[in-house]
């Protein structure tokens, strides 16, 4: 399973790729917005930094347009930044005719705000390289994220698709685990939870009691 970081942060992303287990970043508007990042030119300069950082990972880059044309201008000027970026575009009846058309024209996607099986169905049908269901967002309605990205995976294998399925909305250390199980090809989360991943009490007790060993040994 790859790891992505889902950031706009430069720090976070210098410091997942500093552990040598980064393979991308995904971004979206709002994590844009939260790095204060605004207006066309700092976007896209931001974008290239980030893929600066990533060197051959996959970058996430989201179109705003949500109309056929205006998707295909965008996307393709993302695409112009760097051959890093993915163009990300939602899960919406002109996003799925611009997958369609970035697939034709050899540009990656991802499709994003992915919520059901049937609409899995359509993004690999369209050609999409990822596919990003929010797991998050589907248990914050009581529903169980990690079903659907079962359920996908169940799908994806039976039909033989190749779109890969890259779980978002990814919100503790459990949740990775839990995708990894569950046959998610990517995960992307926040630093938070991928530092998560390194804890265990049993750890900390039993290096302390290595050191103290050693300490006694070598007075
Ligand atoms: O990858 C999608 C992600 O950024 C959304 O996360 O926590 O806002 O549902 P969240």
């Amino acid at each position: 399973m790859k790891f992505f970081i889902d950031t706009a942060n430069l720090n976070d992303i210098k410091e997942a790729k500093d552990l040598g287990i980064l393979d991308g970043v995904t971004t979206n508007p709002s994590l844009m917005a939260k790095e204060k990042i605004t207006g066309k030119s700092a976007i896209f300069a931001h974008y290239k930094a980030i893929c600066d950082i990533v060197e051959d990972g996959d970058v996430s880059a989201e179109v705003i347009a949500t109309d056929f044309d205006g998707i295909i201008k965008e996307g393709l000027e993302l695409a112009k930044i760097s051959d890093n970026i993915v163009v990300k575009v939602p899960m919406i009846k002109d996003g799925i005719k611009a997958i369609s058309w970035f697939t034709a024209n050899d540009i990656r996607t991802n499709c994003t705000l992915v919520f059901s099986a049937g609409q899995a169905i359509l993004a690999a049908k369209a050609g999409a390289t990822y596919l990003s269901p929010f797991v998050g967002r589907v248990d914050d309605i009581t529903w169980d994220g990690i079903q659907l990205i079962e359920e996908i995976a169940g799908i994806y294998s039976m039909q033989g698709y190749m779109t890969e399925i890259l779980a978002a909305s990814i919100r503790t250390p459990l949740h990775i685990v839990q995708a990894a199980k569950a046959g998610a090809d990517v995960v992307t989360c926040p630093l938070s939870s991928i530092m998560g991943l390194l804890n265990h009490p049993l750890t900390d007790i039993g290096l302390q009691k290595f050191l103290e060993d050693h300490n006694k040994g070598n007075k």
